[in-house]
């Protein structure tokens, strides 16, 4: 039951800045905001206790794809129910998986052959880094026990995922917690590394990750790559071709292909996974967020048939792959991830994207012209706005002055909800997003730039 009185809802968002610790927040902070204590939502809205209404500009954290309420996903949660809500993977199986894997096996890259289920995003990559590792062991290549990964890659929040991380902000802290990986700079052309014009340049990032693979691959178990956007950096793309050239050098020096798929993964980028737009296929892919339409947490790590066949042996050559959790392949995520697949395809929601991702990046050409917008960068739906102090120098705003968390709560006011990271305003919108909420999002994120750096400058 929602709150009624004002006194419950008061009750409810006072436990809710004294009870929970927020994740990615610094409380003290949040306790000084009026944020938002979401009680319903509807398409692609979300609706506060107070009953204020806000459109859902990331997808509820990105995974969010056909809006909220949606009656076919209710649907199949409640169905299910009428059997089993969960029973464990563990030595039995249960139907939803077994459908699910069926479905995904034949929608992702081919030559995935099996799937191998978790609950978010870090758990998949965590499966994916220790199935690669184990997977040398196995075949008794005892010297490839190390991961390449790149600066600005964000794998999620477990240890092994952090290991594989390089955004300094989040992961340097942790860096004797965790076996770090070799890094290699990733390709922010904006903000070369390597100093060069992306108009002019001789790509020097693929010859640098060329050079270290070449080197270390003895080494190397495998490299673990966002295809076509390192999401949380600020959604930085990868030059195309990146991709697939990666994809060519762990085929010449033997090494692993990790895609994580987790923010990129079922429409996200325009094709169903953004392996499709170089035709790679990894050796594992890792999926999550957009699987269960935004729904309920479930992840699938999918590995090809080479890989699952390195641990198929009798028990007593203990090639077992000793990994699961309480709820892998949970029913009911299985059955909801089911009828999103189903629903992606029924209502063609990727043929209907084009004409929308055609008027966001018409919207996004005039955020560009804004004073104080660096750079605006986009691949599909996922978009990351680059917030600078001095657009001619690339001089960014001074972190503290956080200019991107200013401009998501005045987006707030205008009823929008956004998640910046640092300065860079992401926007990321349900696939079914209409034409006019998409003009809303755009106009209210303009608008909002505009107040905060006009203040701020
Ligand atoms: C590329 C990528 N991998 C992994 C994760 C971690 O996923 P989760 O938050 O579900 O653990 C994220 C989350 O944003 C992500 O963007």
């Amino acid at each position: 039951m929602l709150p009624q009185t004002p006194e419950e809802i008061e009750q409810i968002k006072k436990w809710d800045k004294t009870l929970i610790w927020h994740p990615f927040t610094q409380m003290k902070e949040y306790e000084q905001e009026d944020a938002p204590v979401i009680a319903a939502g509807e398409g692609c809205y979300l609706i506060d206790i107070q009953g204020r209404r806000y459109l859902d500009g990331v997808s509820s954290l990105w995974a969010n794809l056909h809006g909220h309420r949606v009656p076919a996903l209710d649907e199949a949660i409640r169905e299910q129910l009428k059997y089993i809500a969960h029973s464990t993977l563990l030595g039995i199986g249960n139907v939803p998986s077994v459908r699910l894997a069926a479905r995904l096996i034949e929608m992702a890259p081919p030559g995935l052959t099996r799937v191998f289920y978790s609950d978010n995003g870090s758990t998949g990559v965590e499966i994916a880094l220790k199935i690669a590792f184990q997977y040398w062991q196995n075949l008794g290549k005892n010297t490839k026990k190390r991961f390449l990964s790149f600066y600005n890659a964000y794998h999620g929040d477990t240890l092994g995922a952090v290991g594989a991380g390089g955004i300094d902000l989040f992961h340097r802290i942790y860096g004797p917690l965790v076996v770090p990986s070799l890094k290699v700079p990733s390709a922010y052309c904006y903000r070369c590394p390597y100093g060069q014009d992306p108009r002019s340049c001789s790509q020097d990032c693929f010859s640098a990750v060329e050079r270290i693979i070449k080197e270390k691959h003895e080494e190397l178990a495998a490299v673990i790559i966002e295809p076509l956007v390192q999401a949380a950096a600020g959604m930085i793309l990868w030059p195309r071709g990146f991709l697939s050239h990666l994809e060519n050098l762990c085929r010449r020096y033997s090494v692993l292909l990790i895609a994580d798929e987790v923010a990129t993964g079922f429409g996200r980028t325009g094709k169903m996974f953004a392996c499709q737009h170089e035709e790679v296929t990894p050796d594992l892919m890792v999926l999550a967020k957009g699987i269960t339409g935004g729904y309920l947490p479930l992840a699938a790590t999918l590995v090809k048939e080479e890989i699952y066949q390195a641990f198929y042996a009798d028990y007593k050559e203990n090639k077992t792959f000793y990994h699961g959790h309480t709820y892998t392949g949970n029913p009911l995520a299985c059955a909801v991830a089911l009828a999103n697949l189903q629903l992606l395809e029924e209502n063609r929601v990727l043929e209907k994207l084009g004409p929308k991702m055609e008027l966001l990046s018409y919207l996004l050409q005039e955020i560009q012209k804004e004073e104080h917008v660096g750079e605006v960068r986009q691949a599909g739906f996922m978009v990351g706005i680059e917030l600078v102090k001095d657009k001619d120098t690339k001089e960014p705003y001074p972190w503290e002055q956080r200019l991107g968390h200013k401009v998501i709560l005045k987006a707030r006011e205008k009823g929008v909800i956004i998640r910046p990271l640092g300065d860079v305003v992401v926007l990321m919108p349900p696939l079914v997003i209409t034409e006019q909420e998409l003009i809303f999002l755009c106009q209210a994120v303009k608008e909002s730039i505009q107040e905060v750096t006009s203040r701020w400058s």
